[in-house]
């Protein structure tokens, strides 16, 4: 197949990686603030390098479990912290700014599908998260539509993000309008002017 023909942006979640590309520098430091099975926290390991580093949070003990195993097993576990924590908190364990910050949002994959993130937490989660953006630093969201309260978290993200003054922060929405079976939405946040508010 022609590669101009290809799907190159699939779903959100391969945008968020596609975007975390062109913005994460070797040697950054980065979080993810949902790390689940530990997919997304390789990934961004593997960007930042030897020198970089990755703070990594889930709220359930068998994702860190996981996510742990996961980066030793890729020989990766010398620049990430995996801490078991509400992503609320992260403010308490990372202490220099960040170039991005990576939410997945929902439930792990295999898991209890009950234990979910939420609004009130998320966006709690996202005004850390925007504290912590260093110059020029950016926010990926990947929000899942399709399980109890996915829609609802989406929504009270775009209210939180709608208010927030479009000199400080850039918030970007990416929806895939032809995609059957309620694909993820993509929220994209870049802080401008040295993050001055
Ligand atoms: C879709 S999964 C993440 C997938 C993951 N990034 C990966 O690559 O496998 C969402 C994760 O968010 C976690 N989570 C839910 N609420 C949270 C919270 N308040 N703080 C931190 N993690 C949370 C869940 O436990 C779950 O593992």
């Amino acid at each position: 197949m022609n590669a101009a023909h290809r799907n190159i942006y699939k779903n959100a979640l391969n945008i968020s990686h596609l975007l975390a590309r062109c913005r994460v520098k070797t040697g950054d430091r980065v979080i993810d603030a949902t790390c689940g099975q530990g997919h997304d926290t390789v990934f961004l390991a593997e960007l930042v390098g030897e020198e970089g580093r990755v703070w990594a949070f889930d709220i359930q003990a068998e994702a860190v479990v996981s996510t742990r195993a996961l980066i030793e097993q890729r020989g990766l576990a010398a620049r990430v912290e995996v801490v078991h924590e509400d992503h609320r908190f992260m403010d308490r364990y990372v202490g220099e700014p960040v170039s991005l910050v990576m939410f997945n949002l929902g439930y792990l994959p295999g898991g209890d599908h009950r234990i979910s993130t939420a609004p009130r937490t998320s966006i709690d989660a996202l005004e850390k998260a925007i504290g912590l953006l260093g110059e020029a630093g950016s926010i990926t969201l990947v929000c899942y539509t399709g399980h109890p309260g996915g829609r609802e978290e989406l929504q009270a993200l775009k209210e939180y993000l709608a208010g927030i003054p479009q000199n400080y922060l850039e918030v970007i929405e990416i929806s895939f309008l032809n995609q059957l079976n309620n694909p993820a939405v993509l929220l994209l946040l870049n802080k401008l002017n040295g993050g001055i508010r």
